[in-house]
């Protein structure tokens, strides 16, 4: 059974008008997961990570599989060929319950066509209908495309030490600018 609430979209369009298919990640998609890190460009690693990746270990990619739909949340999107191409997740800060850390990863030849926009969104869906509030996004100064997604969104952020931005952002934005869910 999936772990969308039943609103939640099953697919959703780019610009291009191409259609996604998102899912709920499970357990099921530790493969696609560790596949998908594989192809990834170690500049994308480096802005998703924080720090330089050059592998996967076990017990992060159980970490990553480990959703529960109300504390850990995490959506993929596929393409109409199958391929995966991007996933989001958002897990509860423990000090602030209300307030989620939110993470995009889109590959890297999928790159600029609108999968973070959708993510993001299907993402803000889900997380309103278990209560949570608010994005926090933590990024690499150096991170362009986050800064130019926030500015141009209006969302501020501020430094937070050694080298990486934070931005807190109401989900009521993201959804407000929505509209309906695709079906
Ligand atoms: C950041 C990331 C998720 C964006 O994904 P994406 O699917 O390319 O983003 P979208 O196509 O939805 O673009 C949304 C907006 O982001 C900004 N943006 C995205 N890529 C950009 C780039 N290369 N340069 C400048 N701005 C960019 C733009 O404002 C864009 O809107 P526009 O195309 O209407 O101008 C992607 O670059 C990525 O996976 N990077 C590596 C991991 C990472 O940095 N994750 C975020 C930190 S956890």
């Amino acid at each position: 059974m999936s772990l969308f609430p039943a609103p939640i979209a099953a697919s959703s369009g780019l610009r291009d008008g191409s259609r996604l298919r998102l899912h709920a990640i499970g357990p099921e998609d530790r493969a696609c997961i560790a596949a998908g890190f594989r192809r990834l460009s170690a500049a994308s690693r480096y802005s998703r990570f924080l720090r330089p990746m050059p592998r996967l270990d076990a017990a992060t990619l159980d970490y990553l599989t480990a959703i529960d739909g109300a504390r850990h949340l995490a959506l993929g999107a596929s393409a109409g060929t199958g391929e995966r191409v991007g996933i989001a997740r958002c897990i509860r800060l423990a000090e602030d319950p209300d307030t989620t850390e939110i993470a995009v990863t889109v590959m890297d030849d999928w790159q600029r066509r609108g999968v973070a926009r959708v993510l993001a969104t299907e993402l803000a869906r889900w997380a309103d209908a278990v209560a949570i509030k608010t994005f926090r996004a933590l990024f690499s100064y150096e991170n362009r495309p986050v800064a130019r997604l926030l500015a141009g969104a209006g969302v501020a952020f501020a430094n937070d030490g050694a080298g990486l931005l934070r931005a807190d952002i109401d989900l009521g934005l993201i959804l407000r600018g929505a509209g309906p869910a695709s079906a």
